[in-house]
């Protein structure tokens, strides 16, 4: 699912804490997470200034969230051996180059951002008019592009935010990843390739930066391939000078949307935990048997006689997850035919969530009972962390004229 080309570079992502977590952050995010260490170094850290971006009057909830967070992650098999897990607000330097880039950062792409928008009309009773909201996408891009990070695992609602991020690394690379006269250097080697050539590199080049139209930036590179007369640097100049920049000081990463299929909630719509249709990672067993039992199914089937469709029913949902295909043609058959009975149907589903959920229950009691150990594994990240994002915002300054004495 990670193409080769992202192979065994590194991997960023980060969640807000907002406490315990369910099986659609399993299903959805950390089953991906766990697959992705052992092929990549992965930095995975809980983003609590983002949360402070929405409920930034809710500072009794921030610690306990984290700590559940984190030990729900190691439950769910995070490895610290592999893995760097780290809390945002302990390394400094994310708020450094959040400041920086926001020099650069244009207001109408961050107004842009379908999130912004979206959120304030959905959390209407906040008041989201603030800098830190708006700043919220510029804040996420400091924290993938600290780490230089290749691959940043995401659901879809993020995606808008990854691409903000390769835009304004784009931006920055241009402004400041440029040698003295590059330009003047790059204009000289457009012009050797002759006017039909450089008219065409010159409206792609355009089209790329002004309107991101990634066709236009393959077009252009092929382009260059296909230039004979081109000295070895000239043609780095001009791929550089195409793609917007010389150097590149924070490369620009790519979104990995998380493959798995969309957990169902016990409703059937999306599993969340502000939907109240779902089930938590460290949920009792008397609990998930009794959630399940009483989900609803398929509203046809008042009486046990009634036929049913599988495809109107949330509990499907969890056999399409779950279950074989000889039970899957159980249910379709049964429910069609009204020859099983609902709680019949549920059973096969409630043995699959509890299977899956106890050695998940059983490891994050195991952290729990062993706080330090939960500490150490976050200091040991921290450190980790701090290393890498040290050394950027060294070049950041650098390229910025930041490091004058
Ligand atoms: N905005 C992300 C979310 O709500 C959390 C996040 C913050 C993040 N910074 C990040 C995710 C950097 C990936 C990379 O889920
Ligand atoms: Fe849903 Fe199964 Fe009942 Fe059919 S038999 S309505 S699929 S719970």
């Amino acid at each position: 699912m990670v193409s080769h080309d992202t192979q065994g570079t590194r991997v960023l992502s980060g969640m807000r804490p907002t406490g315990r977590l369910h099986l659609g952050h399993y299903h959805g995010v950390l089953k991906n997470w766990v697959e992705l260490q052992r092929e990549h170094e992965c930095f995975f850290f809980i983003a609590d200034w983002h949360a402070l971006t929405t409920a930034y009057d809710e500072r009794e909830i921030i610690a306990e969230n984290v700590w559940d967070m984190v030990i729900d992650w190691l439950a769910c098999g995070v490895n610290p051996s592999l893995s760097h897990v780290f809390i945002q607000s302990r390394i400094i330097e994310h708020a450094e180059l959040h400041l920086l880039l926001s020099m650069i950062a244009p207001l109408g792409w961050l107004e842009r951002v379908p999130t912004y928008k979206d959120q304030i009309a959905n959390l209407r009773e906040k008041d989201l008019a603030t800098y830190g909201f708006l700043g919220y996408p510029v804040l996420q891009s400091a924290d993938i592009l600290i780490y230089r990070a290749a691959a940043v695992p995401v659901g879809e609602d993020q995606v808008s935010h990854v691409e903000l991020t390769r835009e304004l690394a784009r931006r920055f690379n241009y402004m400041f990843g440029r040698e003295p006269g590059f330009e003047d250097k790059a204009e000289a080697a457009v012009r050797k390739m002759g006017k039909r050539n450089a008219r065409d590199y010159r409206a792609l080049r355009k089209r790329y930066q002004e309107q991101g139209d990634s066709e236009a930036l393959e077009s252009g590179r092929a382009l260059l391939a296909g230039q004979q007369n081109l000295t070895l640097g000239d043609r780095e100049r001009l791929l550089g000078y195409l793609e917007g920049g010389g150097r590149t000081v924070l490369p620009e990463p790519e979104a990995l949307l998380t493959p798995a299929p969309r957990m169902p909630g016990l409703d059937g719509r999306k599993m969340s935990k502000s939907y109240g249709n779902a089930i938590s990672l460290r949920e009792e067993p008397d609990e998930v048997s009794q959630k399940i039992r009483t989900m609803p199914t398929d509203p046809a089937r008042v009486r046990r006689t009634d036929p049913g469709e599988p495809t109107k029913c949330p509990v499907w949902e969890f056999h399409r997850l779950y279950s074989d295909e000889g039970t899957q043609e159980w249910v379709l058959e049964g429910c069609r035919s009204a020859g099983i009975g609902c709680l019949e149907c549920k059973a096969p589903v409630i043995d699959a969530v509890q299977a899956e959920l106890e050695p998940i229950r059983a490891r994050a009691r195991e952290w729990q009972e062993d706080p330090e150990a939960v500490r150490r594994v976050v200091a040991d990240g921290c450190g980790e962390a701090r290393t890498v994002a040290r050394q950027t915002m060294k070049e950041v300054r650098a390229v910025m004229g930041l490091d004058y004495r």
